[in-house]
């Protein structure tokens, strides 16, 4: 990925998460970009990004054959929201995950969004479970079918996520 595209997802997650938390969510984008592994899927409108979406691994420890991505940050431009360009990052993203033999995704999100694609809340376990407040946020969604039932234990995300505050849902809705 060259550098000019990696500007332009920065700026669609700095415009997408507003003043609040722009910031914060960019550098955090600019990370996970960082890291070898991830998967990032953009959606363009008039020749340039509207919208990304970022996965990590996702690793349950006594399952290390199961192949499973956290999805963070998801974000459309403002000026972009509410034209379909969320739900083509969606469908585009599951499309490819499961081309590549991924078992299952996990996100903290909106929990009015995800169900739309299939994601249902999850009790498996959140690297900060104990922060967990608002537990319908915690979702998973199964590629694989019966994968998600069989995991159990501990959870890692990568390192630039397991940030106590990326794990407090007490002000979220
Ligand atoms: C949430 C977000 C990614 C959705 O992208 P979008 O391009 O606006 O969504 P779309 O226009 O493709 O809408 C897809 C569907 O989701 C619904 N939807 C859109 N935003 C939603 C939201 N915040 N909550 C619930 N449903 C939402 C739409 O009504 C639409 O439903 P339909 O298919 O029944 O018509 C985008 O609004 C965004 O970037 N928001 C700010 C950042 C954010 O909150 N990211 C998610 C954090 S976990």
């Amino acid at each position: 990925m060259n550098q000019s595209e990696i500007e332009a997802i920065l700026k669609v997650h700095r415009l997408a998460f507003g003043e609040a938390e722009g910031e914060e969510t960019a550098q955090l984008a600019k990370d996970f970009l960082d890291h070898q592994e991830t998967i990032s899927i953009s959606v363009k409108r008039d020749g340039r990004i509207a919208g990304n979406v970022l996965f990590t691994p996702f690793v349950f420890e006594d399952h290390l054959d199961t192949k499973c991505y956290l999805l963070a940050p998801c974000g459309v431009s403002p000026e972009y929201q509410g034209c379909g360009v969320g739900k083509e990052l969606m469908e585009t993203s599951i499309e490819h995950l499961k081309s590549i033999g991924t078992d299952a995704v996990f996100v903290l999100g909106v929990p009015t969004f995800y169900p739309r694609y299939g994601f249902v809340p999850t009790d498996k376990q959140t690297p900060y479970p104990d922060l967990l407040t608002a537990h319908e946020a915690w979702m998973a969604l199964e590629l694989t079918a019966g994968a998600v039932e069989k995991l159990s234990g501990k959870t890692r995300a990568i390192p630039q996520f397991m940030q106590p505050h990326w794990w407090d849902t007490s002000g979220r809705e």
